[in-house]
């Protein structure tokens, strides 16, 4: 006998499947040709994060991380086993989920250039298909998995541009000593060079009906769903105030302060705080971090904004506790943390 699972998303579209018993939601959701919002699959991002309000459940193994904290009922869909039927709110609007598995598609290399002490930005056009054509669809706040050319090799990047009719691909990486994507960019990598792209996936985004102040929590390049969403905004013209706080450990890390400013001028309410934590004595800015800075923010009081949160996992929770504290409802916290 299998359960019977509903979901609902933030914008109340409905979806229902079938899940058997000892089988996860996420995997059940995908048997069924629904593919939710996810990206470790093993319990340690928090990208496939909901809440059940109605029905029975086991969560297995995952990071306490993972989890959003201040609600109770919060649950893992790819660590959760059903043992009743379950109802499940999801934190995402309907379009962040496909019906259809994820789509693999070829893209060239066409720019990739170092912005900062130890960042590159890669920008990849798509090869024309024929679902497709050439366009780059996604929603801003999403990612894509990139595989390498040789294959067995797939490493989730955020997108920092928007949808494009040409096919634009752009991502900000930060390379890791160790990891194997970080070494083909550093020694292997070249213009025309084919990768697989695996997207667009994930729940991050902007809540897209809300008339609230939108202030974004950035991260080294955390800074790149950000990037989109701030992007995205500019392009439609919204005039929600915006604030951003964007931190980084040193001075030489900080990237793309001239997008930055020129955002300032498409956005005229956009106020930016660039926060450097071991800044030398002849920087302006803030000393502190963005989760210091956005902590500050809100002691001045206000209608509480939504807040938008990408970084790693330990700067995530921070925020969540420093918005805990200030009373920002848990449905207007939205974040992303980089995974390892
Ligand atoms: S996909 Fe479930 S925690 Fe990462």
């Amino acid at each position: 006998m299998s359960y019977q699972i509903e979901l609902t998303t933030r914008d109340g579209q409905a979806f229902g499947f079938a899940c058997e018993p000892g089988q996860d939601v996420l995997s059940a959701a995908a048997a069924a040709d629904i593919t939710l919002p996810s990206q470790c699959r093993r319990g340690s991002c928090g990208a496939c994060h909901a809440t059940v309000t109605e029905g029975a459940y086991t969560l297995g193994d995952h990071s306490a991380d993972a989890l959003p904290s201040g609600d109770p009922q919060a649950v893992l869909l790819c660590r959760t086993r059903p043992s009743a039927d379950l109802r499940v709110a999801a934190p995402y609007d309907g379009t962040k989920v496909l019906l259809q598995p994820v789509a693999a598609r070829a893209a060239r290399i066409a720019a990739l250039e170092t912005i900062a002490d130890g960042t590159r930005r890669l920008e990849l056009l798509l090869d024309a298909d024929d679902t497709s054509g050439s366009a780059a669809e996604f929603e801003a706040g999403q990612f894509a998995e990139l595989e390498l050319p040789e294959g067995g090799v797939k490493r989730p990047f955020s997108l920092a541009n928007t949808s494009n009719w040409e096919g634009r691909l752009e991502f900000l990486i930060r390379l890791r000593p160790q990891g194997k994507f970080s070494a083909y960019l550093r020694e292997r990598a070249q213009p025309g060079d084919v990768l697989t792209v695996h997207g667009p996936q994930g729940g991050f985004g902007l809540i897209a009906d809300s008339l609230r102040p939108r202030w974004f929590v950035a991260g080294g390049t955390g800074l790149a769903p950000v990037l989109s969403m701030l992007r995205r905004m500019a392009e439609f013209g919204e005039i929600n105030d915006a604030r951003l706080f964007y931190g980084v450990n040193r001075e030489s890390e900080l990237f793309l302060l001239d997008e930055l400013d020129a955002l300032r001028a498409a956005l005229p309410q956009l106020h930016v705080e660039l926060c450097v934590r071991d800044a030398g004595d002849g920087w302006q800015g803030s000393h502190s971090t963005p989760v210091d800075a956005l902590a500050a923010a809100l002691a001045e009081g206000g209608a509480a904004p939504d807040l938008y949160v990408c970084g790693p996992p330990a700067m995530v929770s921070a925020a969540q506790a420093v918005a805990a504290r200030a009373r920002v409802p848990s449905t207007q916290f939205v974040s992303e943390r980089f995974t390892v």
